[in-house]
């Protein structure tokens, strides 16, 4: 059984993600510092997949503590999901996201070649598209100026990356760029878990339902879209942590260089989600309309067909599954993984 390294995995994608590769046949090692996750959440993956998951508590920028692990250890791949995500504290805290998200990724190569293990699937994000909205985003629409540090280390981690590949074919190297993910695992026991008051829109959505926040703030309905407000391509996570097994697969096929979004290719704006949630889940998502967020665009979806095409895969679910399985999850879990 060939056994995959996950960086991050106690994370809201890189959990979901494992139960995706015990259900394809790979062992996994999960590595993660736990900064910005919780233990319990490999706990309630261990508890669906009837297994127990091999799990380091280490920052990636420890080189001896991650280096111990290669000597246990025989990777056939990384998936490389840890690192800091949130675009409004990359703003406040610069120093902090570069040298965790470069640093830490620049320590996690140098080992998988050290180690001659040089397949590795990167976590990176639509956010790499900068603030045009020329949509659907394609692989090959130009990468944009990112206006904040978190959208630049995906960025420029993606040219590192892609240098090594360059200089080194024996590499596989599958750089996921991720639309909107939300949703959770149907059995409620994963889903995502934010400290504090939750940036992204579903997380809020159903703090709000549950109870804990008063009232949605809608950041803006002057767009240029149908309802005004933001579109963005929202993705069941477990579609996503399916994109990885698809890569993984792309891997063994010898790929090389390979770019994909991960998406579904539909657009949704703010109130559409709301209205499915409310209507699916029957309950009530009170919103005010608030000014525009400081970054944000208008619309931003992909074009998923060259990963439709070439890793065979394709997002199945719907905003009706996304909305339940999200309400699903807070329901069950009204503080998240009370971390
Ligand atoms: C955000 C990040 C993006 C990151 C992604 C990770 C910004 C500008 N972008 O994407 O870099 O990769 O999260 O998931 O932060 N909205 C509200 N009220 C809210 C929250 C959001 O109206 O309380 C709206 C936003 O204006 C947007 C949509 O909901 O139109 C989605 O927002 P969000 O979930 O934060 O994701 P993005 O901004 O698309």
């Amino acid at each position: 059984m060939k056994t995959i390294l996950v960086t991050g995995g106690a994370g809201y994608i890189g959990s979901h993600t494992l139960i995706e590769l015990d259900n394809a046949g790979y062992n996994f090692v999960v590595v993660d510092n736990l900064v910005n996750s919780s233990i319990e959440s490999i706990k309630r993956v261990e508890k669906i997949i009837g297994k127990s998951i091999p799990f380091y508590k280490v920052d990636l920028r420890d080189t001896k503590a991650l280096e111990n692990l290669f000597v246990k250890h025989q990777f056939h791949a990384c998936i490389h999901f840890a690192g800091l995500k949130a675009v409004g504290e990359s703003i406040q805290k610069p120093l902090e996201y570069y040298h965790n998200n470069m640093t830490g990724t620049f320590v996690l190569v140098d080992l998988l070649r050290k180690f001659n293990c040089k397949n590795i699937i990167f976590s990176s994000s639509a956010t790499v598209y900068g603030n045009s909205d020329v949509v659907p985003y394609t692989e090959d629409s130009p990468k944009g100026n990112c206006t904040n540090p978190y959208g630049k280390t995906k960025s420029m981690l993606e040219e590192v990356l892609t240098d090594l590949q360059n200089a080194d074919q024996n590499w596989n190297v599958v750089l996921l760029r991720y639309f909107n993910p939300i949703g959770a695992h149907p059995s409620g026991e994963i889903g995502e878990s934010p400290n504090g008051i939750p940036n992204n829109l579903m997380p809020y959505i159903t703090q709000v339902a549950v109870g804990k926040r008063e009232k949605l703030g809608v950041f803006g309905n002057d767009y240029n879209t149908p309802d005004g407000t933001g579109v963005r391509d929202y993705i069941h996570v477990v579609d996503l942590a399916k994109g990885h097994v698809a890569a993984l697969a792309a891997i063994e096929r010898n790929c090389g260089l390979g770019i994909y979004n991960l998406g579904t290719g539909c657009g949704y704006s703010v109130l559409d989600v709301v209205k499915t949630f409310e209507k699916v889940n029957g309950v009530s998502v009170p919103y005010l309309i608030m000014p525009r967020r400081a970054g944000d665009i208008a619309m931003c979806y992909s074009n998923p067909q060259k990963a439709n095409e070439e890793l065979g895969w394709r997002a199945e679910l719907g905003l009706e599954e996304m909305c339940r399985d999200s309400w699903n999850w807070q329901k069950k879990n009204p503080e998240g993984y009370e971390k």
